[in-house]
């Protein structure tokens, strides 16, 4: 069962402009994700996706606009909505030199889990993504692939609702990505809410819908089978293309 229901955008971002100094690496975008989507985030390096995301989260401030998460505003209150979001960062995904376990200890203690409700999450978690290696090994003795499914699972420990994934996938080999995605897609039929970047294209055939951004601003909007109409092209990696060029040109 989908648990879709296309009438309640649960992340709405309007004329969001995030600005380092004078330069805007958010340039006014505006765009709404309902609950239970898959909602695609592409663009070239340097687009300005983490700046979004990072923003959504309340890790960075907007320099205008607003971001409304379940319809409250999130700089009236961040605390609550918090423990609502899971976000698996670019950058830092697992504490290396700690074992699997230890690293799922972690992440669910800094949200107040039990150690009872850790270890229930982490079985269900790790039984989806078929993980047969020793929860005692430590991370860095694991392949890149396996790294990054692990940090899926410690992003999911407090059971969130929306989850903000930016490129989750990146180096990982194709057999990794699909048991990635097998486990996402059981995540939207609990009614959860995906935002991801990636720069796979075939990734971007998942999602419901996508945005295209370029140099901080969106430049094209809609599910993957709009955008190929709109475009006139057959796959997401020539619509990718000619909107690149069309924003290029203007
Ligand atoms: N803290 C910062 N201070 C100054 N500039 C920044 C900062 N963070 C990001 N930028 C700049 O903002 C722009 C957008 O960066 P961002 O990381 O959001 O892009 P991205 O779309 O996630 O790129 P990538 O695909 O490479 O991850 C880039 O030009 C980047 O150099
Ligand atoms: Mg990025």
């Amino acid at each position: 069962m989908n648990n879709k229901d296309n009438n309640s955008p649960i992340i709405e971002v309007k004329n969001l402009v995030v600005s380092f100094g004078s330069f805007k690496a958010v340039d006014n975008i505006s765009f709404s994700v309902n609950k239970g989507e898959i909602f695609g985030f592409l663009g070239a390096n340097g687009a300005g996706k983490t700046t979004t995301i990072r923003t959504i989260c309340g890790i960075l401030n907007p320099s205008s606009g607003k971001i409304c998460l379940y319809g409250e505003d999130i700089s009236a209150n961040t605390s609550n909505i918090k423990t609502s979001i899971g976000y698996m960062s670019q950058k830092f995904t697992l504490y290396k030199d700690l074992t699997v376990k230890e690293n799922m200890d972690f992440a669910g203690a800094l949200y107040n889990i039990s150690k009872k409700d850790i270890d229930q999450q982490m079985k269900k978690l790790f039984g989806f993504i078929n993980f047969k290696e020793d929860e005692n090994t430590i991370v860095q003795n694991l392949s890149l692939g396996v790294k990054q499914i692990i940090a899926l699972c410690a992003t999911l420990i407090h059971n969130p609702d929306i989850i903000f994934l930016d490129e989750p996938t990146a180096g990982v080999a194709p057999q990794v990505r699909a048991d990635f995605w097998r486990l996402i897609k059981q995540l939207t039929t609990e009614g959860k809410t995906i935002f991801i970047t990636t720069h796979y294209m075939d990734e971007a055939e998942y999602s419901d819908r996508l945005v295209l951004m370029q140099t901080g601003k969106i430049i094209a909007m809609g599910t993957p089978i709009e955008l190929k109409k709109q475009f006139s092209r057959d796959t997401l990696e020539e619509v990718f293309l000619a909107a690149l060029l069309r924003g290029n040109s203007k």
